[in-house]
């Protein structure tokens, strides 16, 4: 077997499942998840139709590349979306939804035969975090350094306290923005600077960016700023060592579709590509159909962030009256802090105890991160995905409400 396989970590579902394992919650209540942070929006019909009418492809192997129609397409909305060129011959690959395409990029640009004196390759991590980057640095050989996420900073990670013996070593960034579990963006600011890291030290940059169309304010700026767009900004227009990872799963409600692709640096990608040829990771010819229908349409997205934008409106302020939780930049999750006086402030009391009465799942916010720095930056907190209809949502806000407020 591979040893590696063991310092994997169990899935925050799994603890969840644990934690709640003997919790028999309030039967005379019905049950609202918003634990799992999956959409649950409808798929749109003519995505589904784009599927069944493309059955007529499945007697030939696709090519890891995907049809160039694919990748015209996805070059085209980023156009429209980031007002920027990116080649689709070069400098775009279709991928089975972003988490595979997230974990076979450490597998491309890891080299773990580096830096053996200080104990290997490093790849950065913003803390809490998307589980996937810790798995793919563990499986490739590589150590994970963590940036915690700083409250004060609109949950920024604090990229200054990884030091610069570290940054020496990484080979590998990943950036989640907006971020999940805490819906930051990052601004232009924070892009240059770890354009300028990169350039010292070398490492590529992962941009995640699977939430950038789940937003709620209105207005010329309000969509979230991307990696490739902002490295276009800092006049960086060949995306030297940076990779953006977008995903049809939360813009078009289809996670079962196993849609996204990857745009950026050249180079990379012809690695990439490599990889995934041997991988065995082409596109069904259906699934790429599908997509480009997907990604030529707006109309639908619009749509599912007015859904997403009226849910957060009657949520947030409802709970911001009984705990310390705002509108986040974009994403579809709430991440709330649980006050002091329940359960000494314990993010695993709270998930527990809401369920048990209330019959509501939430996520504990330590699951979402690791101990670094000499703290948990997720302990305190839950995430709340808001992924049910909006009456649904409503109800687990009201039922929040009165959890706290008999306690207070
Ligand atoms: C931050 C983040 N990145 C990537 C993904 C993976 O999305 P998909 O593989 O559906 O594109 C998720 C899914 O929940 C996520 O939260």
């Amino acid at each position: 077997m591979n040893p590696l396989l063991s310092h994997l970590q169990p899935y925050p579902f799994e603890r969840l499942r644990k934690l709640t394992a003997d919790v028999v919650p309030n039967p005379a209540l019905k049950p609202i998840s918003l634990g799992i942070g999956e959409p649950k929006h409808a798929t749109p019909a003519f995505i589904q139709s784009a599927l069944t009418n493309a059955l007529d492809g499945l007697a030939a192997y696709p090519a890891t590349a995907g049809e160039p129609a694919l990748r015209e397409a996805c070059a085209r909305w980023l156009h429209r979306r980031y007002d920027i060129a990116v080649d689709p011959a070069t400098q775009i690959l279709p991928v089975n939804g972003s988490r595979e395409a997230l974990f076979a990029l450490a597998q491309t640009v890891i080299d773990p035969s580096q830096h053996r004196d200080a104990g290997g390759p490093t790849v950065v991590c913003p803390n809490p975090f998307y589980q996937i980057y810790e798995g793919a640095a563990i499986l490739a050989g590589a150590r994970v350094a963590f940036a915690n996420s700083d409250p004060a900073r609109n949950f920024a990670a604090d990229w200054s306290s990884i030091p610069e013996a570290t940054w020496a070593t990484t080979q590998l960034l990943y950036v989640c923005s907006p971020g999940n579990p805490t819906g930051a963006v990052m601004p232009l600011s924070e892009w240059e600077r770890l354009f300028a890291l990169s350039d010292r030290h070398g490492f590529v940059i992962a941009s995640d960016e699977c939430y950038s169309e789940i937003y709620f304010r209105e207005g010329p700026d309000a969509a979230p700023l991307g990696g490739l767009q902002a490295a276009v900004q800092l006049g960086r227009t060949d995306f030297r060592n940076l990779i953006a990872l977008t995903s049809l799963s939360k813009r078009s409600n289809v996670p079962g579709l196993r849609s996204g692709f990857v745009a950026g640096d050249a180079a990379i990608m012809k690695a990439f590509l490599l990889y995934r040829t041997y991988h065995g990771s082409a596109m069904s010819p259906a699934v790429q159909r599908a997509s480009v229908a997907a990604w030529n349409d707006e109309a639908h997205v619009v749509e599912n962030r007015r859904l997403y934008r009226e849910k957060f409106e009657r949520v947030t302020p409802l709970l911001a009256e009984v705990m310390d939780v705002a509108l986040p930049d974009a994403s579809f999750y709430l991440w709330a802090k649980v006050p002091a006086h329940l359960g000494g402030g314990s993010d695993e009391w709270f998930a527990r105890e809401l369920l048990a009465q209330y019959n509501v799942a939430v996520l504990p916010g330590s699951y979402l991160a690791r101990e670094a720095h000499g703290v948990n930056p997720g302990a305190g907190r839950i995430r709340m995905a808001l992924v049910a209809g909006v009456d649904e949502c409503v109800e687990a806000a009201q039922r929040i409400r009165q959890f706290i407020a008999e306690r207070s």
